[in-house]
């Protein structure tokens, strides 16, 4: 299996319940290995281009606000199949579709404040890692 690396973000609704904690701890028991952090408030500048892709649909004002709303902390992950290992260790975008044990099924509030981000490739990883981090920033 190949090491890959993968960008999450622990979201305002996580950080404000004092929850980084927590989740790191599912996301280490999954087998990744937080290799760079950092505790951001981001602009509105920031999150709009890092959801540029988004930016046509319904929710991108509302998300765009709430990514704003307060501190988070974003993380390169790294082991084996890291983004797909990652987005099973997250659950489903919806909470209340995301399987038991999972970190939306455990802490989301809803499908907006959804707890973490984590991409969802490996060629969009490489851009939203390098959005965040420059390579002296990230220890392996
Ligand atoms: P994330 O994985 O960060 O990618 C885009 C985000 O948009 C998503 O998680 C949710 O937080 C947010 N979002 C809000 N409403 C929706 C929706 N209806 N469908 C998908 N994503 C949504």
């Amino acid at each position: 299996m190949a090491t890959e690396r993968t960008l999450s973000i622990i979201k305002p609704d996580a950080t404000r319940r004092n929850l980084t904690g927590s989740i790191n701890a599912v996301l280490e028991a999954a087998g990744l290995r937080i290799v760079a952090q950092r505790r951001v408030r981001l602009t509105q500048a920031q999150a709009e281009a890092f959801y540029a892709v988004h930016k046509e649909r319904p929710f991108f004002r509302g998300l765009v606000e709430f990514m704003i709303s307060g501190p988070v902390v974003v993380q390169v992950l790294e082991g084996d199949n890291a983004v797909a290992r990652n987005r099973e260790a997250m659950g489903a975008t919806d909470p209340k579709k995301a399987a038991s044990g999972t970190i939306r099924a455990q802490f989301a509030e809803d499908i907006e404040a959804n707890s973490v981000h984590g991409s969802d490739s490996a060629e969009n990883a490489a851009i939203e890692i390098a959005f965040f981090f420059a390579q002296v920033d990230i220890v392996g």
